[in-house]
């Protein structure tokens, strides 16, 4: 019996997290597994709700749960709420924070019948597969912060940006073992001709490739990687790189498999594990069941893999995902000429169908 926390927060993430929800008792019946769903507040809607976006009873099933998933969070309605507060700063970071969750896995993988849905040419994106791992609990993000007023009646506003070695190598060796398993190939990702911090993540990955002789290892400054990825995405295969630059580089990456409504993620290193899309709340289209459900179910399919080991059940929720683009049905972020347009929730009844009859 694995328990899992579903916080679906803000947003779209109230209508997509049933949609994950639904897939795996999908996977439930049909493998006869056992997950028992404990749903929880989180985000805006939690501080609408109880005044704070992480209440203590949330942060406490989290702890207790085996995994957690998460819709999304935020939106313009909390965006003016003391810093404190909001939903990213006052949620989403500490829960990464509090349970450890410093590796990021964000697998931008081109679904064949996709390849017409991207903005970027079919050539450049045939067969995309890159892993990238994305530092989540150092950096920019979590550095002191503070403002004070200058002397000409402005004000100053400072965020540390640091790294320590341990931090750099726990990251930089789970990204080693994933592309050992893969293709063998490891891009890391800096900017050390200008930081500091970049400078000591170089070297610290240049130390640790000693210990992996059979993963060809390549540096690229953070720049050249945001041109490179539109301009020949196929040379990746993993890219591991600290919590700023990966939050940045993955949205632009997400474009290579058609929307970023396909780009699950799995943070993990603690003791439990937290999977959620790439993705936003999305505001724009809350309400109207026209979100993509499917970054949320790819995430609830990476939550069978890494955190329960059910990798047959994982790969049967990617195989139903893909056949069904190949079917033609989507949402309307992938919507193109002569496809079967459905909403979130028939999305996620056709692939809850599917793993009921495969
Ligand atoms: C992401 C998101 C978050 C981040 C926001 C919501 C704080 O953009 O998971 O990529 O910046 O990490
Ligand atoms: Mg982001």
């Amino acid at each position: 019996m694995y328990k899992i926390a579903v916080l679906p927060g803000d947003g779209i993430g109230a209508e997509i997290t049933p949609e994950a929800v639904k897939t795996l008792k999908a996977i439930e019946k049909r493998f006869g597994n056992s997950f028992e769903f404990t749903e929880a507040l989180v985000g805006g809607t939690a501080y609408d709700a109880v005044g704070h976006p992480l209440p203590d009873e949330t942060l406490e099933l989290c702890k207790k749960s085996d995994a957690i998933l998460l819709g999304a969070i935020g939106g313009p309605k909390w965006d003016d709420l003391p810093v404190e507060l909001r939903p990213e700063v006052g949620a989403l970071l500490p829960l990464r924070k509090e349970l450890d969750l410093f590796a990021n896995l964000r697998p931008c993988v081109l679904f064949p019948g996709l390849i017409g849905a991207s903005t970027l040419k079919e050539e450049v994106i045939e067969g995309v597969d890159i892993l990238v791992v994305r530092e989540l609990t150092g950096g920019l993000y979590f550095g002191e912060k503070s403002r004070e007023k200058t002397a000409d009646g402005g004000q100053k506003a400072t965020d540390i940006l640091s790294y320590s070695t341990y931090e750099i190598e726990r990251i930089v060796r789970f990204a080693f073992n994933a592309a050992r398993k893969r293709n063998k190939k490891l891009c890391s990702v800096d900017k050390a001709n200008v930081i500091e911090t970049s400078r000591l993540w170089r070297e610290t990955v240049t130390d640790l490739a000693k210990e992996y002789p059979d993963v060809e290892l390549t540096h690229m400054y953070v720049d050249n990687c945001a041109m490179q990825l539109i301009r020949n995405p196929k040379q990746f295969d993993v890219i591991v790189t600290e919590n700023m630059f990966g939050d940045i580089l993955t949205d632009e990456a997400s474009m290579l498999t058609g929307s970023i409504g396909m780009l699950p993620s799995a943070s993990i290193g603690g003791e439990v594990g937290l999977y959620e899309p790439s993705h936003g709340s999305a505001p724009d289209i809350a309400g109207q069941s026209k979100a993509n459900p499917l970054a949320t179910i790819l995430s609830a399919a990476m939550m069978l893999r890494f955190s329960f080991d059910l990798e047959e059940e994982a790969k049967l929720i990617e195989d139903v995902v893909r056949n069904i683009m190949k079917e033609g049905y989507r949402t309307p972020d992938l919507m193109e000429k002569g496809k079967t347009l459905v909403n979130t929730v028939q999305m996620g009844d056709l692939i809850a169908e599917r793993i009921l009859k495969s």
